[in-house]
């Protein structure tokens, strides 16, 4: 009987089970398709005589529906599961696990801009230079005599032109960042009031005192009328910006080449207050930079006229800056990347 047999189908249907979509695809083409077992019943249907066509089309309905049912059931049942383990195998387990530790800022980096910062509100801009230079811009035109110890091997870097060939060169890494003074007087008329940051390199063998490169700041300023007076002035807004309102400067007659006269600056210890420590050798004072009054011959080789212009210079180390304010007694501490080192400047 044929009403027998759908409700025997229909009590079968909702236990219909799949591992996989082909075993879903045979359940279908087993029912549904025109081959298929209801469509067979369908097709017996047409036998029923008339009286019972209403009871068994609604039946037969009922039975197909509900298996058409079961089977998107299990499809996508399926098609949920197999999202799920893509997307277990698109994990990364050896990802670093949230919340990612940020970076910190480099000391260095901190007390650069910190400078940067001080000398740009009394009107200073930042200028650049080549790291790789020319003897020209690094010792000829700031006055070196062509024997200077400076350009000696023994300090500079030099480039060879051809690999493992040394032939006198006049390529070389620049020793110091008053190279980019000279960089800026020939591409600048006056006033020119500029702060020129950058990485130098000597040829130094590494220690804790001493490392082939480091970082230097170098100001120039050039104007009509500019004075030793001035210099001064700016070096000791800058001393009491960077190392507190009750710091002391003292300037000592010293040598460059570039400048005329020449100084070098020490501030009062800022570790002991000037009464005299370990740091200061006893002494109340630590020396910070290089200055003095630009010499006539650069304001000349840089086309500058230096009866109507005058100018002062300055050149300090950024790490010596960062040691007195950080205490840092080591110089390879900077370069190493260690993040035990760099870690314990997070809050500054
Ligand atoms: N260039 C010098 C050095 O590397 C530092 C320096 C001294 C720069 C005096 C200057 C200066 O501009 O006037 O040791």
């Amino acid at each position: 009987m044929l009403k027998d047999k759908i409700n025997g189908l229909l009590s079968q249907v909702n236990e219909l089970k799949a591992a996989n979509a082909e075993e879903v695809e045979a359940l279908r083409i087993k029912y549904l398709s025109k081959k298929g077992e209801i469509t067979a019943l369908f097709n017996e249907f047409r036998e029923v005589p008339n009286d019972q066509k209403r009871e068994i089309g609604q039946l037969l309905n009922q039975l197909r529906q509900q298996t058409e049912s079961r089977i998107n059931e299990l499809r996508e049942k399926l098609e949920i599961s197999n999202q799920q383990s893509a997307i277990s195998t698109q994990l990364d387990l050896t990802r670093t696990p949230d919340p990612i530790a940020l970076g910190t800022r480099h000391p260095l980096s901190l007390v650069r801009e910190e400078i940067e910062d001080i000398f740009s509100r009394i009107g200073f801009t930042i200028a650049q230079g080549p790291e790789v230079e020319d003897d020209k811009h690094v010792y000829g035109m700031l006055n070196f005599a062509p024997e200077h110890p400076a350009r000696d091997m023994q300090d500079t870097f030099f480039i060879e032109k051809e690999p493992g060939v040394q032939k006198p060169t006049d390529v070389l890494l620049r020793s110091h960042t008053s190279s980019v003074q000279t960089r800026v007087m020939t591409s600048q008329k006056p006033p020119i009031r500029v702060l020129c940051p950058g990485r130098v390199y000597r040829n130094e063998a590494i220690s804790a005192r001493a490392h082939c490169f480091f970082h230097q700041v170098e100001g120039l300023y050039i104007d009509k009328n500019v004075s030793f007076a001035d210099l001064r002035e700016a070096l000791l807004y800058f001393s009491k910006e960077m190392f507190g309102p009750e710091t002391k400067i003292r300037l000592r007659p010293s040598y460059f080449p570039f400048t005329e006269p020449s100084a070098e600056m020490d501030i009062s210890c800022n570790i002991c207050g000037g009464v005299g420590c370990s740091f200061c050798k006893g002494t109340g004072w630590v020396e910070i930079l290089g200055c003095g009054m630009v010499d006539p011959n650069v304001l000349e080789a840089c086309g500058i006229d230096s009866k109507v212009y005058s100018g002062f210079a300055f050149g300090m180390g950024v790490e010596r800056i960062t040691n007195l304010k950080y205490r840092v007694k080591d110089l390879r501490l900077f370069s190493e990347n260690d993040v035990r080192f760099l870690r314990q400047f997070e809050s500054c």
